[in-house]
């Protein structure tokens, strides 16, 4: 099955890029989104909060799913599970977190090539949709990063998202833009570009620097994601804070109306990377921080005429 590849991709992360998130960025260009990671086990098990959060609403499409483990016949049944409702699995091969990583999940598996190729093979050969993959450059150095993802296109991945931080790096430090290079040179599957992209000049130094397919934007669609709309029209325009509330409210909005309702603490965290960096977002923040519910979140923001 054939998998479109657009060039601006919002990339997966746990906490934040929720169904109604996820839609809003899609409203302001951007053309492929992904849930975040589910854990292959709970897929397997019928968790329902598992079941939430890897729900992918028709607004969005086409979405990926994207799933984590370290057992091929686990993330292949769960892949299986959760295809119907997407247009691709994505794998991760890129999560830091030492609760994934333990059990030789995410990141962890860069340093087991051969696992990498047991999970690729078994899930592309039980699914009917493509599978993806996102990886880091390796665990502490990134030597093999290029033979990795070789052997992830070789395993039957049709594209290939490469975040370019080591696991050791987590979230610090600049993205290796050469390795992500040398990766797109090597590979006939699309290569999406993720790190450090924060507007679209950077992007634009991405596409020249890479060659890469796509680009996947991460954090700094937080609070932000108008900048969907900045690489859509290959131009920075300032936000104002009032812009930003707005694009708070019409969250606020959508997740009301895909009934997202079970957790404020996630709106609230929402509301804080809309105020980020403008002047006394610290007396604001202090009201958020406070709030009990979502109406006390929408109370505490400033109005304008
Ligand atoms: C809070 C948070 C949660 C994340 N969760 C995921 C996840 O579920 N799956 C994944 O592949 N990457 C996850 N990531 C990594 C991002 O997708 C991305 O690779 C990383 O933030 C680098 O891109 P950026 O520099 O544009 O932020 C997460 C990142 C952050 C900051």
């Amino acid at each position: 099955m054939s998998l479109i590849t657009p060039r601006y991709f919002l990339a997966p992360m746990a906490g934040y890029t929720d169904g109604a998130f996820r839609i809003l960025c899609k409203e302001y260009g951007c053309q492929y989104t992904t849930t975040e990671f589910v854990s292959a086990e709970a897929v397997t098990r019928g968790g329902d909060k598992t079941f939430r959060l890897a729900k992918v609403f028709s607004e969005e499409r086409p979405a990926s799913i994207q799933i984590f483990g370290s057992e091929p016949a686990k993330m292949a049944q769960a892949a299986h599970i959760l295809e119907k409702q997407c247009d691709a699995i994505d794998i991760n091969f890129g999560c830091p977190a030492p609760k994934v990583t333990r059990s030789l999940g995410g990141a962890a598996l860069l340093d087991y090539p051969e696992k990498i190729k047991a999970i690729l093979e078994e899930t592309v050969s039980t699914c009917t949709k493509p599978v993806t993959a996102k990886m880091r450059l390796g665990v502490k150095n990134k030597n093999n990063a290029v033979k990795i993802a070789q052997l992830i296109e070789k395993s039957g991945a049709s594209r290939l998202t490469v975040h370019g931080r080591t696991l050791e790096q987590g979230y610090t430090g600049n993205a290796d833009w050469q390795v992500i290079a040398a990766i797109k040179k090597e590979l006939t599957i699309p290569v999406i570009g993720n790190g450090n992209v924060k507007d679209w000049e950077s992007a634009k130094a991405m596409f020249e620097q890479t060659n890469v397919d796509g680009i996947a934007i991460g954090r700094s669609a937080l609070g932000n994601p108008s900048i969907f709309q900045a690489l859509i029209n290959e131009k920075d325009i300032p936000v104002s804070l009032e812009e930003k509330i707005a694009m708070f409210l019409r969250y606020v909005e959508l997740r009301k109306t895909l009934k997202l309702w079970e957790s404020h603490g996630d709106v609230k965290a929402h509301a804080l990377q809309f105020i980020r960096g403008f002047p006394d977002a610290a007396a604001l923040r202090l009201k958020i921080s406070q709030a009990k519910s979502v109406e006390e979140i929408v109370d505490a923001l400033p109005n304008f005429p």
